[in-house]
């Protein structure tokens, strides 16, 4: 989603801008945009689409060093809420003088009527959008001290922002202020960056400092100073960055989604070492802060999140039952707010977010909190806010996920809502001895994904006879039927094949109207308890002409003869297999998307980390 990169010190401005506005391109993003300040003006430049065009278009005005001098500066990149992604739309928007510049990530909700009162004091916009209006607002606020300027305008604003500002009557200083959307300061020798995602620091600094919502920040390049909305100052610590720069390359894949694939065996060992305890047939979650009788006495674990992480969670709800005998709901985290939910002191919330950002499940973490409920995080960004909120939870330990379809995440998300379960069950009605045979299932993860990586060619091969399609449907039940969903949901992300996933049984309750000749139909038909019904509901789409690729477990060769085209999934506990099941899922997608020639790693439309509800 929206990317902020704003910079004071003495490097090339332009080139550090450009340079950190790339690093946020996997957010995902429609266009782009630069201001700096060149002695006492702000001269800004913008582009509809990719940061490489608005590299060219500044090379192209900018190229002959006229702007060397520029210490100050900010850029961004759009993901349309409020408006086309025009250039008139991107961002920076300037104030009815031209003398303010700002970017925004969130959403201004009261835009209209604030656009309407400026608009009867005279001021003309040029764009559709809120955060234009936001510019205009802290430019009739502006008496001559831009923090004040953006304090007072920030007071009049209902929704959601990151933002950075700059004023030409300022140099050498940028404001940034947040509520609901990250922003992250760089402490540099003699230079300081804003970013909305550490992404844009690393290069630069491994010194940052979080700013918490209602935070508003006076950067320049030697100091940062903190204060809260209304002037009073506020102490932040600075954390260090661990961020892994051979992670945020591709490192000889074509792609970062297939390069995530492949890191899922390593990703899944980060995720589950030292946290599974053989002798006692248990796991060691530290982060969970809970102790035993606190696990013991809970009545419900309501699992939340969206997109991928919703789907992980449909999965460990099946663990949660199956495994804790706890009774476990998921809630779609947009939902979760607005329902009014019956929550309290003997329900675990559990909020899923690769990110850690999304506004939605940040909103239900704050919902739950407020309503009594045990809340923790399972989380892969170190340090981002749903993990600070929580203030307890398990991080994933994935490593930097940038292609926006969601793999690695999700897998590890699987296998820690597993090791969850395993804890509580162990609590509950586990015994040692069946603690201990599921801790062993757990630990062979890794090399049950290996074994369906290394199908890698062989699943592009099969995707050759379905690229061509414009639906496809996939079928699953028990814990296979949220890997149909996510199944679903990587091809349509990333293909933009029309692609929906069903529980096996709901299909012939309509969906199977839907049914031609050569229609696909990927049907996951490992060994789960109703795999027999699952295969009827094979034959019943093969009679109405459907070509099906099957999941099937390893050696099931009865299985694999009734399926068009098969890939084996290793054999395993019936919830520990759910993660190579959507391994092979995930690689078709990626395969058949390549042979469309899609965009794989930024796809339309989309963003990795949503920051508006
Ligand atoms: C976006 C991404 C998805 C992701 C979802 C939730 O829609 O494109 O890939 O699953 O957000 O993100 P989170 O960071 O909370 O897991």
């Amino acid at each position: 989603m929206c990317g902020i990169v704003g910079y004071v010190g003495k490097a090339d401005v332009t080139e550090v801008l450009i340079g950190g506005l790339k690093r946020l391109e996997y957010r995902g993003y429609d266009s782009a945009g630069v201001a700096l300040i060149d002695d006492d003006r702000i001269v800004v430049n913008k582009v509809s689409g990719k940061v490489a065009g608005l590299k060219a278009r500044v090379r192209e005005e900018w190229g002959d060093g006229r702007y060397a001098k520029a210490t100050t500066g900010i850029a961004h990149t759009r993901w349309a809420t409020h408006g086309t992604p025009t250039e008139v739309n991107a961002h920076p928007h300037l104030d009815h003088t031209g003398e303010v510049a700002l970017v925004h990530n969130g959403i201004i909700e009261n835009y209209r009527s604030l656009r309407a009162r400026l608009e009867g004091n005279g001021h003309h916009f040029e764009s559709d959008t809120d955060t234009e209006v936001l510019a205009h607002l802290v430019g009739e606020c502006d008496k001559g001290d831009l923090f004040q300027a953006v304090c007072d305008a920030l007071h009049q604003v209902e929704g959601t922002f990151g933002v950075a500002v700059i004023s030409s009557r300022e140099p050498g200083r940028i404001i940034a202020a947040r509520r609901g959307s990250p922003i992250v300061i760089g402490v540099g020798d003699g230079e300081t960056i804003v970013a909305s995602d550490a992404a844009a620091i690393m290069a630069h600094t491994q010194r940052v400092v979080y700013l918490d919502d209602n935070d508003i920040a006076i950067v320049t390049a030697d100091a940062v100073e903190l204060r809260d909305l209304n002037n009073v100052p506020v102490t932040r610590e600075i954390a260090e960055l661990r961020y892994d720069e051979a992670a945020a390359e591709k490192g000889g894949y074509e792609h970062f989604m297939l390069k995530e694939i492949h890191e899922q065996p390593e990703a899944l060992a980060n995720a589950i070492r030292g946290r599974l305890d053989f002798d006692l047939g248990s796991s060691v979650l530290s982060g969970m802060g809970t102790s035993p009788r606190e696990l013991g006495e809970l009545a419900r674990v309501v699992l939340v999140g969206c997109g991928t992480s919703l789907h992980a969670g449909l999965v460990g709800e099946y663990a949660f039952e199956d495994l804790a005998d706890i009774h476990a709901e998921v809630e779609q985290a947009a939902e979760f707010r607005y329902r009014n939910p019956i929550m309290g002191s003997r329900d675990l919330m559990v909020a899923i977010s690769q990110s850690g950002e999304t506004a939605d499940t940040l909103a239900a973490v704050r919902e739950g909190i407020q309503k009594g409920a045990f809340v923790m995080s399972l989380v892969n960004v170190v340090g981002s806010t749903i993990s600070r909120e929580t203030g307890r939870g398990v991080y994933l330990h994935a490593g930097p996920e940038i292609s926006v379809a969601s793999t690695k995440a999700f897998t590890c998300q699987v296998a820690v809502l597993l090791m969850m379960a395993l804890k509580l069950g162990r609590g509950r009605r586990f015994s040692r001895v069946q603690g201990r045979e599921l801790a062993r299932e757990i630990e062979r993860i890794p090399e049950l994904v290996e074994m369906v990586v290394a199908q890698s060619d062989r699943i592009a091969e099969i995707a050759k006879e379905y690229s061509k399609g414009e639906h496809a449907y996939f079928i699953g039940r028990g814990p296979m039927y949220p890997v149909a969903l996510e199944g679903a949901l990587k091809l349509k992300e990333i293909s933009y094949v029309h692609a929906e996933g069903f529980h096996a049984a709901e299909l012939k309750h309509g969906p199977i109207a839907l049914l031609e000749q050569d229609t696909p139909v990927i049907a996951i038909a490992c060994d789960v308890p109703g795999k027999d019904k699952t295969l009827g509901n094979i034959e019943e789409c093969k009679a109405r002409g459907a070509r099906i690729l099957g999941l099937v477990s390893e050696r099931d060769h009865e299985t694999a003869e009734c399926m068009d085209d098969y890939i084996m999934i290793p054999r395993c506990h019936q919830l520990v297999a759910t993660i190579p099941a959507v391994v092979a899922l995930q690689l078709f997608a990626y395969h058949v998307a390549r042979l469309r020639g899609c965009e794989i790693d930024q796809p339309r439309n989309l963003a990795k980390s949503v920051t508006v509800e």
